[in-house]
């Protein structure tokens, strides 16, 4: 590959409706969802990204039926518990990014082990949103930053953004065939490149995600420069 993204952006779209085509229920969807996410982190850094951000669960998606929910949190339990010990055998990283008060407490004690029990120096960087919302991440590092003093600028409002410290990312990609953001690092994708699929996101195998790459390969950026 020409051209490779250091930091791919992933909004996993399309478990639900994967799931009603089987007549399963939508947590069947996200199950498909998760053993993607499995072999894709894998598959992404076998390709030499070095940062995978995954749209596990949006700020909005909170007001999902309570079984829906109750379905997501348990697939984070068993990742966060078991699946995760894979990522640090590959020598990958976990980062969070999102609001942790919203979640169950013993979801987000997990999710905060799996960042604290990653590997260091790790050559690759899973990075999980997880009541995640850019409005909000945008606000929150607004205010921090206010209180912290001094002039905001952009360098100062990145180090307050839950990526504060993570490259922007190169390359979104959104599966599920609809042609938005969704409040999905909105800041940080000011250059990003956007790749839309139809494919649903339990379909979205690793030779998807290397269509994507070649696209993004394919494709010039200027970063407003001529
Ligand atoms: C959107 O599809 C997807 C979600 C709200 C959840 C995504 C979560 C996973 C793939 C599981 C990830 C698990 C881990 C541990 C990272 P949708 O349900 O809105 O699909 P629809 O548009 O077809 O209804």
């Amino acid at each position: 590959m020409e051209k490779l993204p250091l930091h791919v952006g992933l909004i996993m779209d399309g478990n639900g409706r994967w799931a009603k085509k089987r007549l399963m229920p939508r947590s069947f969807g996200h199950n498909a969802g998760m053993n993607r996410v499995i072999a894709l982190a894998e598959h992404a850094q076998k390709r030499g990204i070095k940062y995978l951000t995954v749209y596990a669960l949006s700020s909005e998606n909170l007001s999902r039926p309570k079984e829906e929910l109750e379905g997501l949190y348990s697939l984070f339990r068993k990742y966060f518990s078991e699946n995760v010990k894979k990522l640090y055998m590959q020598n990958a990283a976990v980062k969070i990014i999102g609001d942790m008060h919203g979640l169950p407490q013993d979801v987000a004690k997990l999710l905060k082990e799996g960042e604290e029990n990653s590997p260091q120096n790790a050559t690759f960087t899973m990075v999980f949103a997880i009541n995640y919302g850019s409005r909000g991440e945008i606000a929150r590092a607004a205010r921090l930053a206010a209180e912290s003093g001094g002039e905001i600028t952009e360098k100062t409002l990145e180090k307050y953004l839950y990526t504060g410290g993570l490259p922007s990312p190169d390359l979104i990609i959104r599966t599920g065939g609809e042609l938005r953001l969704s409040n999905f690092l909105l800041y940080q994708a000011a250059y990003a490149e956007l790749y839309f699929t139809d494919v649903l996101f339990p379909d979205f195998t690793e030779k998807e995600f290397d269509k994507a790459l070649n696209e993004f390969s394919h494709r010039e950026r200027r970063f407003g420069k001529v």
